[in-house]
């Protein structure tokens, strides 16, 4: 099977499992992911606002094209990167996904990265950053890359290591100077550390 077809299979189960019907109820789209499924990185936001439950893509909206542009400056492109978030609904309102929230999807995150097997893991905000490294504070580990070890009990490959670089949330810095300067810095770390061995 190919990974777009594995992929195909995870995005399947979400709606078979029923995950977080609440959210499901009030969305209009399953925003799974997009981008290359042979990806050496890989981004997590948050969840999907309005622009992204519209047309079912992650980060389309006014952080997406504020991504887009830090893309070309290391001279990528959505196409050479896989983008996903933790939560696949969007949240009523825009609130913060809840714990139990980005609880029940993990597992089908953890799916998704072990099909990709990216290269670098790249966390935008402190929502993606907590899910793999639950004490940490982004504004100490932001642009510090890290060592980490994936479990998943649906899925083959039992274990599974990644590098993790956290970084600010695009929508966060969007409007805020010093943190916008923060992320397009740490952001030139990527193709480095992606180009590792
Ligand atoms: N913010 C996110 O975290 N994800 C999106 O897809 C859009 C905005």
């Amino acid at each position: 099977m190919t990974k777009s077809e594995q992929l195909e299979q995870v995005k399947q189960k979400i709606i078979d499992d029923k995950v977080c019907s609440t959210l499901q109820a009030q969305a209009m789209s399953l925003v799974f992911g997009s981008g290359n499924p042979d990806a050496k990185i890989f981004f997590i936001g948050e969840a999907p606002g309005e622009a992204e439950d519209r047309s079912g893509e992650p980060f389309v909206g006014a952080a997406g094209k504020f991504l887009n542009e830090m893309l070309q400056s290391i001279n990528l492109n959505r196409a050479d990167v896989y983008i996903t978030n933790i939560v696949k609904y969007r949240p009523p309102n825009n609130r913060d996904p809840l714990p139990e929230e980005k609880q029940q999807f993990w597992s089908y995150l953890v799916d998704q990265i072990k099909i990709i097997q990216p290269r670098l893991i790249v966390t935008l905000g402190r929502h993606s950053l907590n899910c793999f490294e639950p004490a940490a504070k982004i504004s100490v580990v932001h642009g510090k890359p890290q060592s980490v070890t994936l479990f998943s009990p649906s899925h083959k490959i039992n274990k599974f290591e990644v590098i993790l670089l956290p970084l600010y949330h695009p929508a966060a810095a969007l409007y805020n100077g010093s943190m916008r300067k923060t992320l397009i810095e740490d952001f030139k770390q990527i193709k480095e550390i992606s180009n590792i061995k």
